[in-house]
């Protein structure tokens, strides 16, 4: 797939205001500040289709991006950051919920964690309910330009060990979308999801 030929279609408040459920979609999803604008950036080659921001929260709405007539990727709003008020918090993690129990066309998730903390409550409990919604996993731990080769490996042998116990189809990837350490991969598992 050529990555590179992403467009914006819409940001949307609900699922209500989503594109038709049709088709293949993938959603990153992960803490505020995980990096998943950013490596959506990365993966398309456009510095500013998605909004990335050094303020957790940046990202509010599910806003999705078109690469062909048939397959979608998902910028999700992200979860865990303390400082959000709480009824804005609750409106989009009530959607985000929705979002990922209802649509069809999700096949499946990129769960981006920061490298220097991963599998956080939250991420794990996020990982578990996508494994048993069958939904395809893969872990990126991002920012892997923060750590250097030894350390950076140790992290990445740790969470391979502890995803064995998600009992899913679970794969585990450092990325930086500094130096674009791990996009092949990141693209060679996206074109397996979307069947290309
Ligand atoms: P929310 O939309 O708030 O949930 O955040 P997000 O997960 O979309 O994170 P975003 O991509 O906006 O990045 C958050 C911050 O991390 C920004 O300051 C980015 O520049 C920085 N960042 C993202 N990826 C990397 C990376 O690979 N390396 C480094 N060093 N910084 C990164
Ligand atoms: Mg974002």
């Amino acid at each position: 797939i050529n990555y590179q030929r992403a467009t914006f279609l819409t940001s949307a408040p609900d699922i209500k205001a989503l594109p038709a459920d049709e088709g293949i979609e993938v959603a990153f999803a992960g803490r505020s500040n995980a990096g998943k604008s950013s490596a959506l950036n990365t993966l398309t080659r456009q510095n500013s289709l998605a909004r990335t921001s050094k303020t957790p929260g940046r990202t509010q709405l599910i806003n999705t991006f078109s690469l062909d007539a048939e397959r979608r990727l998902i910028d999700l709003p992200g979860y865990g950051f303390a400082k959000v008020p709480l009824a804005v918090k609750e409106k989009w993690q009530k959607s985000l919920a929705e979002y990922l129990m209802k649509r069809s066309s999700l096949k499946g998730l990129v769960v981006l964690m920061d490298i220097r903390h991963p599998l956080k409550d939250l991420d794990q409990d996020l990982i578990h309910w996508a494994v048993q919604s069958e939904l395809e996993v893969l872990i990126l731990l991002t920012k892997s330009d923060k750590l250097a080769v030894g350390a950076r490996k140790k992290v990445l042998s740790e969470v391979r060990e502890a995803a064995m116990a998600f009992m899913g189809n679970v794969t585990v990837h450092t990325f930086s979308s500094l130096n674009k350490q791990g996009l092949e991969e990141l693209e060679q598992v996206l074109d397996t999801w979307y069947g290309a």
